[in-house]
């Protein structure tokens, strides 16, 4: 940790002491994401809440609000994880009040809360101003720190499926319809955020 004037403290021989620790600040996570108290499945809420806790707790992000959606997004994190929420909820009642079509409401929820909080130890504030890949976000996966985490904590393989595969940069496309709603709703909530990155290509085949 790197040495704070601020902090640190003299010895009785009056060499500088490594200063005390900065304890990480505490964050309300119900207040920022109220739809944790949606999951019917109490035992799942605290599940994600433990994730959320175990991923802040390495993250080096010290204003939760402030934790962008990308290193090329600066939008908050937290208004678009809870514009998917809001958005994918409406498709699966949608989908339920035209078609008929059942979807799984709390892994539809614990899915939308976590896809994105690996977010807290992919990025981390750099000097002079906006963010920087850590180690983890140079050498993994996007989303592999929240589904290892959600697997450590015992939050269902249905749920660390669409963790992990919620992201078009993925190596799978979600197969479940919950998946495949997040991975859509994620879209378009990026495009109100960023802009659409999507481009189309018009291949022409032999026969
Ligand atoms: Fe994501």
């Amino acid at each position: 940790m790197a040495r704070n004037a601020r902090t640190a403290t003299r010895t009785a021989k009056g060499r500088a002491a490594r200063p005390a620790a900065r304890p990480r600040p505490t964050v309300d996570l119900d207040r920022f994401l109220p739809e944790i108290g949606q999951i019917k499945d109490k035992a799942l809420a605290d599940k994600v809440r433990a994730v959320w806790a175990d991923l802040w707790a390495r993250s080096e992000f010290r204003d939760f609000a402030k934790v962008p959606t990308s290193g090329s997004i600066a939008y908050p994190n937290i208004p678009h994880t809870r514009s998917v929420i809001a958005m994918a909820c409406a498709i699966a009642d949608t989908y339920a009040r035209f078609h008929g079509i059942g979807t799984d409401r709390d892994v539809l929820l614990a899915a939308c809360l976590l896809q994105d909080a690996s977010k807290l130890v992919e990025y981390r504030p750099k000097k002079g101003g906006g963010v920087e890949k850590t180690e983890i976000g140079k050498n993994y996966p996007h989303a592999f720190s929240a589904a290892q985490s959600a697997l450590a904590h015992g939050v269902p393989m249905s749920v660390v499926h669409i963790i992990l595969t919620h992201s078009p940069s993925a190596a799978k496309f979600p197969q479940s319809l919950e998946g495949k709603i997040i991975y859509y709703a994620d879209q378009l909530d990026v495009i109100a955020i960023h802009g659409d990155d999507f481009v189309k290509e018009q291949m022409i085949y032999r026969r």
